[in-house]
């Protein structure tokens, strides 16, 4: 059987820095409260007309293809995560191979938003598996600042999300004990609507009505507190499945890198596993949450810092709407 590993990585993310300062004009808070809260301190929204979310995606695929030295012809197929595509269909895949000048190569959409890197990754992870694909570019990217309402009512979500893009290329390779060694991932349904976008959803009809468009309803919903108390637990159990199926206990990792949710949930995981904070790696100070973009953004700066070297053992862990959880171990 085949192993995957990463071989390229690379992010972009859009150029218009939005401090917590600057939401204080549209919404009733205050800089305290956010940072507090979550830890953001900037994020990133793109400039209208300029990039959208499969050109970002595109870009960061380009920085990774480039740093794997391959060119857009080597891979086989495009795995695309994101909550936020550029159109409600086809994906944002389509448009990845598209803007490379590819035609011809496999295409797949993942919706499980902040784990979507993580359930991205496992798939190409089982195409390379089985010798079906030698080379798949895992694309994760978010346009999130038009989703969200920049106003009072708004606020819960809009001082959370920003906009990004993470890659990864995965090849095969057949060294034991080195690359991807396992990926897990877990739903559970009974939660689909504590943090959800319902609209334009296809079980309402009229999809879309006049009324719909001015209410609350067409904002994303989050039950904070709920996600927050769940994704506590759940990222330890997922961590702790990755671990220990491969026969590792926390002292032999390298580095920790969480999906950037919230920075009091990363320092929560943190403390439960007594990790020094040479371990664990948050930049949602700057970024804020990128969703299914937060992780490879995070890997792509973690590895650009030297915080990753040959030989690291890094795990990836995420937790979000659906629920869906999962988490990714690495041997660099
Ligand atoms: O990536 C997807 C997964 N998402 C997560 O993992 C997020 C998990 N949850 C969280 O990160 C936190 O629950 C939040 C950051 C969303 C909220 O923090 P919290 O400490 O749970 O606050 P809260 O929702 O309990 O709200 C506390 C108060 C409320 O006011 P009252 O009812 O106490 O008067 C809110 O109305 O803070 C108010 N509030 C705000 N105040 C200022 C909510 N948003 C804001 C805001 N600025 N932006």
């Amino acid at each position: 059987m085949f192993h995957s590993k990463i071989t390229g990585i690379g992010h972009y993310v859009p150029e218009n820095i939005v401090t917590n300062k600057d939401l204080m004009q549209y919404m009733d808070t205050t800089e305290e409260w956010i940072v507090e809260r979550t830890g953001i301190e900037q994020r990133r929204f793109v400039t209208p007309g300029k990039d959208t979310t499969s050109s970002m995606g595109t870009e960061a695929a380009r920085i990774a293809l480039d740093k794997a030295g391959l060119t857009p012809e080597d891979i086989d197929a495009v795995v695309f995560a994101t909550l936020s595509p550029d159109f409600y269909f086809p994906g944002c895949a389509v448009l990845v191979l598209k803007n490379l000048g590819l035609v011809g190569k496999a295409a797949f959409d993942v919706r499980s938003q902040c784990s979507g890197f993580i359930s991205a990754l496992s798939m190409a992870d089982q195409y390379i598996k089985t010798g079906m694909y030698k080379r798949v570019l895992v694309v994760c990217a978010e346009v999130q600042s038009n989703i969200m309402e920049l106003s009072t009512r708004g606020r819960n979500m809009a001082v959370i999300f920003g906009d990004g893009a993470g890659a990864v290329v995965l090849e095969a390779h057949n060294e034991q004990g080195k690359g991807l060694l396992s990926t897990h991932i877990h739903a559970d349904g009974n939660f689909a609507e504590e943090l959800l976008m319902r609209h334009p959803g296809a079980c309402q009809n009229p999809r879309i009505t006049h009324e719909m468009l001015s209410s609350e309803e067409m904002l994303p919903h989050m039950n904070g507190n709920l996600v927050f108390k769940h994704a506590v637990v759940r990222f330890e159990e997922v961590i702790n499945e990755a671990l220990e199926t491969n026969g590792y206990s926390v002292d032999d990792l390298d580095l920790l890198i969480p999906h950037q949710a919230n920075l009091r949930i990363s320092n929560f995981i943190q403390n439960r596993y007594k990790l020094p904070d040479e371990k664990v790696f948050n930049n949602i100070q700057k970024y804020g949450n990128t969703t299914a973009a937060s992780i490879p953004i995070a890997l792509s700066e973690a590895y650009a810092e030297g915080r990753i070297k040959p030989g690291s053992l890094v795990c990836f862990a995420a937790f979000g709407s659906g629920f869906i959880w999962g988490s990714a171990l690495v041997r660099f």
